[in-house]
């Protein structure tokens, strides 16, 4: 049976669970919710007696220019799919009740730059930090015993793990594959911003994801695999931001031997911005800038 709660609902309700023993989720959404999403719900189920689903399209982590008066929004479908998922519960908060005062008077969480200022974060300056303290301010509220996201976010799922960490948070985070289309697009509310042209060229991101990993696993440098990445997704009509290949544990360039790696792209196609990142098995020699600096 799925309810629908605001702030003092969610509190009661995990009360009552917490003291009848039982384990909660969270996924935390700003909703519009596609399989993906309905994935780490899933995950869940399987990770805690009770799963809670939020859905909060959080102003702080959007740039002035960006998306969030065009967001997607589509309460009625999300809480259908939840209901058929088995969501037993469903916050969807008014502003006030994550900023009391709103988001311009709001404490707030400032993410280190080695996590904030690369990737994602350079191109969406002030992204991560609002990203951090609405999942804080998440958690606080829910109380889970895990909370659940995606790793299409790859770069959001590392920033997570790390808050959790620093602050020494009693919650575990579990992060799920990405979710893909049949032609590997990785499934995203973005996508359907996309034009028919668009959303033909969008499937090259994974392509040459894939091409990336197999290319490392083979033994070519990261620095070569990343310069490929960017002339293939742009000879794809695509607008390339990064292509870069990182450590998988912290993103940083240049992985130590045995490090398991990550390749993470983003790219604009037309006005869309899409992201992607898939994983590399340990290199067995540590690649910087082309020269094996592994020690003897
Ligand atoms: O990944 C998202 O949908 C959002 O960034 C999140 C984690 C719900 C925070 O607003």
């Amino acid at each position: 049976m799925l309810d629908l709660a605001d702030a003092g609902g969610v509190a009661a309700a995990c009360g009552a669970w917490r003291r009848d023993g039982n384990s909660i989720a969270l996924v935390p959404t700003m909703g519009n919710l596609h399989a993906g999403h309905l994935a780490l719900v899933d995950r869940a189920r399987v990770l805690a007696e009770r799963v809670v689903v939020s859905l909060y399209v959080n102003p702080t982590q959007f740039g002035a220019n960006e998306d969030l008066a065009s967001y997607p929004r589509t309460p009625v479908e999300d809480l259908a799919a939840l209901r058929a998922a088995g969501v037993d519960l469903v916050y969807r908060p008014a502003e006030a009740e994550i900023y009391p005062r709103g988001p311009a008077r709001a404490f707030g969480v400032r993410v280190p730059s080695a996590y904030a200022d690369t990737l994602c974060g350079t191109f969406r300056p002030g992204h991560f930090d609002g990203v951090a303290s609405v999942v804080l301010r998440l958690l606080l509220q829910v109380r889970p015993d895990v909370a659940v996201f995606g790793e299409k976010d790859y770069q959001q799922l590392l920033v997570i793990r790390r808050l959790v960490a620093d602050l020494r948070l009693a919650v575990d985070i579990e992060g799920v594959p990405v979710i893909r289309e049949p032609d590997g697009l990785a499934m995203s509310s973005r996508n359907r911003y996309l034009t028919a042209a668009q959303r033909r060229q969008a499937p090259a991101l994974y392509r040459a994801l894939v091409a990336a990993a197999d290319a490392l696993a083979a033994g070519q440098v990261p620095d070569e695999v990343s310069r490929r990445g960017v002339e293939t997704i742009a000879a794809a009509g695509l607008r390339p931001q990064y292509f870069e290949v990182r450590g998988a544990d912290d993103l940083v360039p240049a992985p130590a031997a045995g490090q398991a790696l990550r390749v993470l792209v983003a790219a604009h196609a037309g006005t869309t911005r899409l992201i992607d990142n898939i994983a590399v098995p340990p290199h067995p020699r540590a690649l910087a800038n082309g020269v094996d600096v592994t020690e003897n």
